[in-house]
């Protein structure tokens, strides 16, 4: 049976520490802020904003949320962000994506200040996590890599095979892999004889948006086994991209869904907050 690689735990911990950090910092008049927009009512995203709120609340960051109507104007948000790039009591500033259709994405991400990007999307960090001198990490990226090491598998030398090819995950993750030495395979939906592949990896990260896509027999031995994904069936439950059932027979590790990946991101959004509060020496909001 694998070990069960519980982001509900790894993330409470790491949320502790980080709120003896956030109470040291107020007492050097450094105050943690996080602004929060949302556009629209897409039912998933406000429950992912709703608990980002929530871990501000539990670590004593400041945080605002700006939730703007789906009609909202590209020039709108713009000028919204650009009043929050200049505000001294916010230290991050997040979209929440996706966004609307008739609003650019890429304007958008670019418009945040680059010491202020908290999920790390502007072109400026992205390029940064391609060097390996970053401030801040991708979130889900980030979150993985804490939970490979709770695993207690080392990164180096090897086999690392990632499903899912998005700016979000899959690209970020494949470097941050690289960065600790591990050989890198991007797998895709157009990737031939995919399920040899994924049976090669000593350690699988699987973001592909399908539910139960990876099976028992597309896993090796042994492997670390880290599911990114959230699917809701039919039935309203909840799986990720991986056949858990059939998964966690096979694998060494193997994270849960919910109460994996999921709490992790958060944890780390946190976790770059606090850095940009250091970084831009975040003031009290008055
Ligand atoms: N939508 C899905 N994942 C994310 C994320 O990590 N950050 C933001 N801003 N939006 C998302």
């Amino acid at each position: 049976m694998a070990k069960i690689l519980s982001g509900r735990e790894v993330s409470a911990r790491i949320k502790d520490e980080l709120k003896g950090e956030v109470s040291e910092l107020k007492k050097q008049g450094i105050f943690a802020g996080l602004a929060v927009i949302i556009v629209g009512d897409d039912p998933a995203s406000r429950v992912y904003v709703n608990n980002k709120k929530k871990a501000c609340e539990e670590l004593g960051i400041y945080s605002e949320e700006y939730a703007l109507s789906g009609e909202t104007s590209e020039e709108e948000l713009i000028g919204l962000i650009e009043r929050l790039n200049k505000d001294d009591s916010i230290s991050g500033i997040l979209v929440q994506l996706p966004l609307p259709k008739h609003i650019s994405e890429k304007r958008i991400l670019e418009s945040i200040n680059p010491q202020k990007d908290v999920d790390a999307f502007h072109p400026i960090n992205v390029g940064k996590i391609m060097t390996g001198d970053y401030d801040f990490v991708p979130c889900t990226p980030a979150g993985i890599m804490e939970l490979i090491k709770e695993s207690g598998v080392s990164v180096s030398g090897k086999d690392c095979v990632v499903i899912g090819r998005s700016n979000i995950v899959g690209k970020p993750m494949s470097m941050l892999l690289l960065h600790q030495n591990g050989t890198v395979t991007v797998c895709h939906s157009r990737t031939n004889n995919l399920k040899e592949k994924a049976k090669n990896a000593d350690i699988l990260v699987v973001a592909i948006g399908k539910p139960k896509f990876v099976t028992g027999d597309m896993i090796k031995e042994g492997a670390v086994v880290i599911d990114v994904g959230i699917n809701r069936l039919e039935d309203k439950k909840l799986v990720g991209d991986v056949d858990f059932e059939g998964a966690e027979k096979v694998a060494g590790a193997i994270t849960p869904v919910p109460g994996g990946v999921g709490p992790m991101t958060i944890a780390m959004l946190m976790k770059n907050t606090v850095k940009a509060a250091i970084i831009n020496r975040t003031e009290k909001k008055i």
